[in-house]
């Protein structure tokens, strides 16, 4: 038996983090934490506010969900971080060496329609431009699997444990 993985499902905004990640934990047998749970109160005062975290904004959050992720090497967990650039996954593998991603990811008509029927939430086209400007997928030498959006969350989610199960190493 592998140990169970570690891992941060990572994507722009409206491509199913939250809906994925508790699906794809569930069939890991693992916990599921919500990124968005871990950011410090000055981060929430500014989106409330409607105020960007710039990059310095964002060290605390993605410290916090590094602290989470080591906590649960060895034992698994799947926390969503939309994890954009290669920057903040170092950041995150700082904390949590044996961290994998799995990139959700789809293209923006999809994506933008999807957001379109989502309940409770507005996001205007150009922050989704901007997510989309701002994503750095994985490298070659970065742990993970990028995952088409495509399908039903229940389709996508087996899809994102078989790529995990193929990929080589200990950590996955
Ligand atoms: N595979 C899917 N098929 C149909 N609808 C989906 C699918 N995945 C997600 N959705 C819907 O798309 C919307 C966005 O999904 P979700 O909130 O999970 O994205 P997110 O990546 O967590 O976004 P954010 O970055 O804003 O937190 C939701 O309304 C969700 O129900
Ligand atoms: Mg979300």
């Amino acid at each position: 038996m592998r140990t169970p993985p570690v891992v941060v499902v990572m994507g722009v905004a409206g491509t199913g983090k939250t809906t994925i990640g508790p699906l794809l934990a569930a069939r890991l047998g693992v916990p599921y934490a919500e990124g968005d749970d871990f950011h410090p109160q000055a981060n929430i005062a500014k989106m409330s506010a409607g105020v960007p975290l710039d990059d310095d904004d964002r060290q605390p959050w993605l410290d916090a969900i590094g602290g989470w992720a080591h906590e649960r090497a060895g034992l698994g967990g799947v926390v969503s971080c939309s994890a954009l650039k290669r920057s903040y996954r170092d950041r995150l593998r700082a904390a949590a060496p044996g961290v994998v991603f799995v990139h959700l990811a789809g293209d923006r008509s999809l994506i933008e329609d999807r957001m379109a029927h989502r309940q409770g939430h507005f996001m205007p086209t150009a922050l989704l431009d901007s997510q989309f400007a701002t994503l750095q997928p994985l490298q070659a030498d970065e742990a993970g699997v990028a995952v088409d959006v495509c399908g039903s969350p229940e389709n996508i989610a087996g899809r994102a444990v078989t790529a995990l199960a193929a990929l080589p190493g200990p950590a996955a």
